[in-house]
């Protein structure tokens, strides 16, 4: 797919899922923000760069392990995943957070100037994740620390059907790379290319819960990459995308209607 065209499925697919991601998402989510956080080094006071922050959920507890005497830029190439970080922020009295819009592979931002550079699940839906990862190589100082999360392999994802499932009703492939950068080696090796050093890579195999069927729905078609794509389907289509999603996971669903399904995320951090 043509980086430009993916870029624009990006951002305005997550313009799209940006309200309803946090409910879709957010607790399925802690275990991949919790390895991030535990390995990206940071302290009190440090200057903290964030990609593809999307609503805040790290950005907010980086804030808090920053402190007041620290700062936290977050960005992310969705106005609305910008909007929604800075509601967040004003809301928790976060001022020393600030969210802009910016593409995770063009940073407008100096050499250098941050501690510490983060990204949380962002690195799949970048069209060149290498040159994503050494944006944030770039703009950190010597010594300091860069730490990305990504999806892990295919065969861990019990959800990963919603993919082709959404792409065999569109013109294209919704997200072409999605299991590229969680593939054995993938990330350290990027890692190597952008000059951290003493990199180290995290495999975490975890369950993502939900309660019953419907909420399962709202995080896999309007709470997340396809979107922008299932905005555009008929009531028919958007029926059957479901029905045949639930049938991919069939072997993951309990007695009581709530699905269990497992997941992998890798975690790569190093020093510059
Ligand atoms: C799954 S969300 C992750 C959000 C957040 N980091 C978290 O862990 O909750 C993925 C985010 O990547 C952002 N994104 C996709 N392509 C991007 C790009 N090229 N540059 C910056 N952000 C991008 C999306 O807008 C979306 O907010």
């Amino acid at each position: 797919m043509d980086a430009k065209f993916q870029r624009r499925v990006q951002r305005y697919g997550w313009d799209a899922a940006a309200s309803q991601y946090e409910p879709g998402w957010a607790p399925r989510l802690r275990a991949a923000q919790d390895r991030l956080l535990s390995v990206a080094g940071l302290a009190q006071g440090m200057q903290v760069l964030e990609t593809a922050c999307g609503s805040g959920l790290v950005t907010a507890r980086i804030a808090e392990m920053v402190g007041q005497s620290g700062a936290v830029m977050a960005t992310d190439l969705s106005q609305a995943m910008v909007d929604a970080t800075t509601r967040m922020a004003a809301a928790r009295g976060l001022a020393h957070v600030a969210a802009q819009r910016m593409d995770a592979e063009e940073l407008d931002l100096p050499d250098a100037a941050f501690d510490s550079a983060l990204c949380a699940l962002g690195l799949m839906y970048v069209p060149d994740p290498a040159r994503a990862l050494a944006e944030m190589a770039r703009v950190t100082r010597p010594g300091g620390r860069v730490a990305v999360t990504v999806w892990g392999e295919r065969k861990h994802c019990g959800w990963a059907e919603i993919f082709p499932i959404v792409d065999a009703r569109v013109a294209s492939e919704v997200c072409p790379m999605f299991f590229g950068p969680g593939g054995r080696g993938v990330l350290l090796h990027i890692a190597g290319a952008a000059g951290l050093t003493g990199a180290k890579e995290w495999r975490d195999r975890v369950t993502l819960d939900w309660p019953d069927a419907a909420s399962l729905l709202l995080a896999m078609i309007g709470g997340g990459p396809v979107a922008l794509a299932a905005k555009r389907f008929s009531p028919n289509v958007r029926a059957e995308v479901e029905a045949e999603f639930l049938a991919s996971v069939a072997g993951f669903s309990k007695p009581d209607g709530s699905y269990a399904i497992p997941g992998e995320f890798v975690t790569v951090a190093g020093t510059i």
